[in-house]
């Protein structure tokens, strides 16, 4: 008879299909990237964990699911290209406007502790109740000498300075992944671009013609502001993705996430 204190047989093991390869036809919305017919594999974002920051995760997937209708987190294709960024260049001061459940967060943390780096991650969400929660699992990751949450409106101007004294400097990199309000957004770029240091980014989730409907006023949302403000202050923005409306299929897709993303760089002045 099977002891079931007994840790599973390599074969039991070697079966269990590998982390996120069991999400793997899921029907809940949330898994759509592992449904894709091209991603049969472990991505290199969850690859890259240890096994007790998978087994975590994989706890934080199964809460969330229980708890949120929809746990609204970064797509695997927007979490990669920031982990790329973040990683391959030893960023070390990161603001986050939005951080909901927390996914973001969680490996956005994973990833600045295995780079060694330490008060590298300043979130922000105008929502009391998510943060509560986002801390209780940024808590148990063991990662609150990595981020700090604050609960704020992200276009408010005492943010900067929490965010700088946190960080203790400049933001590098500024994800807003919040309001998808077109006026709203607007502030934040207003805000955030003075307070990146030059040559940092501001990275923006939702900037396709698609996610244009997330705007809850109508107004245009993240695409429309990204766009107009970048025109207005001649500087430049790149987005990927921003052409998606919906109607292209994910698998026709080179970059899978339809919702887009939008980057735009501070220039540094010319040291000549
Ligand atoms: C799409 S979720 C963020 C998901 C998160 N980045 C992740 O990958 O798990 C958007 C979040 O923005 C927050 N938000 C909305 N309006 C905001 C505002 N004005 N200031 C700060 N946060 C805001 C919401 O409360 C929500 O938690």
């Amino acid at each position: 008879m099977m002891d079931v204190n007994s840790e599973p047989s390599p074969q039991a093991a070697a079966e269990r299909p590998a982390r996120s390869l069991q999400f793997r036809h899921r029907t809940h919305n949330r898994y759509w990237w592992y449904n894709i017919s091209e991603t049969a594999y472990v991505p290199p974002v969850l690859a890259a964990l240890s096994d007790a920051e998978w087994q975590l995760l994989e706890a934080w997937f199964e809460d969330t699911e229980r708890r949120f209708p929809s746990p609204g987190e970064l797509s695997v294709p927007a979490i990669s290209m920031l982990w790329a960024l973040i990683g391959g260049n030893g960023i070390s001061r990161i603001v986050q406007a939005g951080h909901y459940a927390g996914y973001s967060t969680l490996l956005l943390g994973f990833l600045l502790r295995a780079m060694g780096k330490r008060h590298a991650l300043f979130s922000i969400d105008i929502d009391s109740a998510v943060t509560d929660y986002t801390q209780q699992w940024t808590e148990r990751a063991g990662l609150t000498d990595i981020v700090r949450l604050s609960v704020t409106d992200s276009a408010a101007a005492d943010a900067v300075i929490a965010a700088r004294s946190y960080l203790g400097g400049m933001p590098q990199l500024v994800l807003i992944d919040s309001s998808h309000n077109y006026d709203h957004t607007l502030k934040e770029l207003d805000l955030w671009y003075q307070a990146v240091v030059p040559g940092g980014m501001i990275v923006m989730h939702d900037a396709s013609i698609f996610a244009q409907s997330f705007d809850a006023a109508g107004h245009g949302g993240v695409r429309r502001a990204a766009l107009e403000w970048a025109k207005n202050r001649g500087v430049q923005i790149w987005t990927l993705n921003g052409f998606v409306d919906g109607s292209q299929p994910v698998e026709d897709l080179t970059y899978r996430d339809g919702c887009g993303l939008g980057f735009l760089q501070k220039p540094m002045v010319s040291a000549g």
